[in-house]
């Protein structure tokens, strides 16, 4: 199983998997950070998905996902999901990340995408401390490797820093 995940530094726009999940937020209206760089690699398709949805359904609540077209990036489909906005840790933020991790990987699932990319949801604008955002995103997606093996390939984490790199690899070695 450990081969199925890998951590990495680099920019998930560039990955070629079939599907990058996004740090949106409920609206689906774009915003900075990894949000932006999706859309502006993947194009206009993406935002017109998101605003689909957005009138449709109403966008995205924290901790669920939705999926567009990969537009212009090498990647089959752009799995959004909204994570928690840090609030010191008490008010539902671990459980509402790890659905985000969850519900992404079953959506990929369902879609028989079996490599997926992964940043660090919420540890940037969102606040949320990277350590133990990393234990929790690491476990949950361990946790469903473990209970469909036969649906990945590849789970990814596409880290930005080398900083966020080498945490994810300390929770990974803390969790095993
Ligand atoms: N590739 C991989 N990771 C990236 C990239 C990229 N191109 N750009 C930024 N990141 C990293 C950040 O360094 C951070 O570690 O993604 C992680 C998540 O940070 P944010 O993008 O700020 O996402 P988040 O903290 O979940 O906040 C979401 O910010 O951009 C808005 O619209 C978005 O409202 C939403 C909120």
């Amino acid at each position: 199983m450990s081969e199925q995940l890998v951590l990495l530094q680099g920019d998930i726009t560039e990955q070629s998997v079939d599907a990058i999940v996004n740090a949106a937020n409920e609206e689906l209206v774009g915003g900075g950070g990894v949000d932006e760089a999706i859309h502006r690699a993947g194009g206009p398709a993406i935002s017109a998905e998101c605003e689909r949805l957005r009138s449709q359904q109403g966008g995205c609540p924290t901790g669920s996902a939705v999926m567009t077209t990969g537009g212009q990036m090498n990647v089959k489909a752009v799995i959004h999901t909204a994570g928690p906005v840090w609030d010191g840790g008490e008010a539902g933020e671990p459980e509402s990340l790890e659905a985000c991790y969850r519900n992404s990987m079953e959506l990929a699932r369902r879609h028989g995408l079996r490599t997926v990319a992964f940043p660090s949801i919420s540890t940037g604008v969102y606040g949320y401390p990277v350590n133990e955002a990393a234990e929790r995103a690491l476990k949950t997606v361990k946790a469903m490797l473990a209970k469909h093996p036969e649906s990945y390939d590849e789970v990814r984490f596409v880290l930005f820093s080398d900083d966020d790199l080498a945490t994810y690899k300390k929770a990974l070695d803390r969790i095993g």
